[in-house]
């Protein structure tokens, strides 16, 4: 990062309603933020066995044997994932998208795995929180709310806009209403456990040179068919903080084609060697909203933006400061995505303000295994 954009040189300011849409974006495809300080050496280690499900009802975490079974008869082909100029072009680029990493047969049985969960869902009224990109309810439904700041080690539910009624009911069919599903499917859920630290995944991090790489947090994206929402142009470092910067890297699974008409990602090539202008931090305990910005978000111009289409069983690398977003779905289908972000743990400070923390039910598991 260069000094004369270090986020420590600025002042702490009030957001502006950009930078709050710039929020929304992030933590829809990031949200997975580690602390300026060294995680304990417990956050490194495996995960505790009894997972919280909270957001599922008590049903669905014993029948999380649906999972389990699945998984058992979930065998992963091996492929050899990434050459040494693909290597070299994601350090130039920032990002990189690999064809063909997970069968169609594994992209199934991660889909079918969110079927279950999506099943047995019993969202409780309190906790239907809406997941939307516009300011204002990105802080006070998403940032501020215990239920979001709260779901690094949990399995919960984040929804698309507009989809209950004023009772709570849903007016759309449950599987069709959510944005998200987050942040802890990596340690809880069988078959995303079982994808997270496979082969494949293990093989591209060894080549992109992680010598320590834990898993910060994980979601499955749905981008749901006419409204599933845009991410506006964000860094992930942003909201995924490290010192020293460049440690964090998304993996981003297509589940189904992701094309320019159902919300694929799109990038700025190089932009991942400036550094950041804006930190999102926790406010104090007992502030409202939780968190807020420290910087500003700069200005992109589309022209900027190029599109990186994939298609089922791709991979997308995203460096975590490189600038990317993603549009509107505006097509018929949907764009199921399956992500997860990394933290090389090797001489590397996982900042304490940031809203996703390690905790004592999940430290942050290491990927190698
Ligand atoms: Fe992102």
């Amino acid at each position: 990062m260069s000094e004369g954009r270090a986020w420590k040189s600025r002042p702490r300011v009030v957001l502006s309603v950009s930078d709050r849409l710039a929020l929304g974006g992030a933590l829809i495809c990031s949200k997975a933020l580690w602390v300026c300080n060294p995680p304990p050496a417990s956050g490194l280690s495996r995960p505790a066995s009894s997972p919280p499900f909270q957001g599922l009802g008590a049903a669905a975490h014993e029948d999380s044997a649906l999972s389990r079974r699945r998984s058992r008869d979930f065998k992963m082909r091996h492929t050899a994932p990434i050459t040494g100029d693909q290597v070299k072009k994601f350090h130039e680029d920032g990002f990189l998208v690999l064809e063909g990493v997970f069968s169609p047969e594994e992209c199934d049985t991660m889909m079918d795995a969110m079927k279950d969960i999506v099943a047995q869902m019993d969202v409780p009224l309190h906790c239907r929180t809406e997941f939307t990109t516009q300011e204002e309810e990105q802080l006070q439904a998403q940032g501020s709310a215990d239920y979001f700041l709260t779901s690094g080690d949990k399995i919960r539910f984040f929804f698309e806009k507009g989809v209950f009624d004023k009772n709570g009911g849903f007016l759309v069919p449950k599987e069709r209403s959510l944005n998200k599903v987050g942040h802890a499917l990596h340690a809880y859920e069988p078959v995303f456990k079982q994808v997270t630290h496979s082969q494949n995944i293990q093989t591209v991090a060894r080549s992109l040179g992680m010598a320590e790489p834990v898993v910060v947090q994980s979601m499955y994206i749905f981008k749901q068919p006419g409204f599933g929402g845009e991410v506006t142009p964000h860094q992930d470092a942003t909201f995924l903080h490290t010192e020293q910067l460049g440690r964090v890297t998304g993996f981003w699974i297509a589940l189904e084609d992701a094309t320019e008409d159902n919300g694929c990602l799109w990038f700025i090539p190089g932009s991942h060697t400036s550094g950041i202008t804006r930190r999102m931090v926790r406010t104090p305990a007992g502030s409202q909203p939780g968190t807020t910005f420290v910087g500003s978000e700069q200005r992109y111009e589309d022209g900027l933006f190029v599109a990186a289409p994939v298609r089922r069983g791709g991979l997308v690398l995203i460096h975590g400061e490189v600038v990317h977003k993603s549009e509107l779905n505006t097509s018929d289908r949907s764009r199921h995505s399956y992500s997860f972000h990394v933290m090389d743990a090797q001489d590397t400070k996982w900042s304490t303000e940031n809203w996703l923390q390690p905790t004592p039910e999940l430290p942050f598991p290491a990927l190698y295994v």
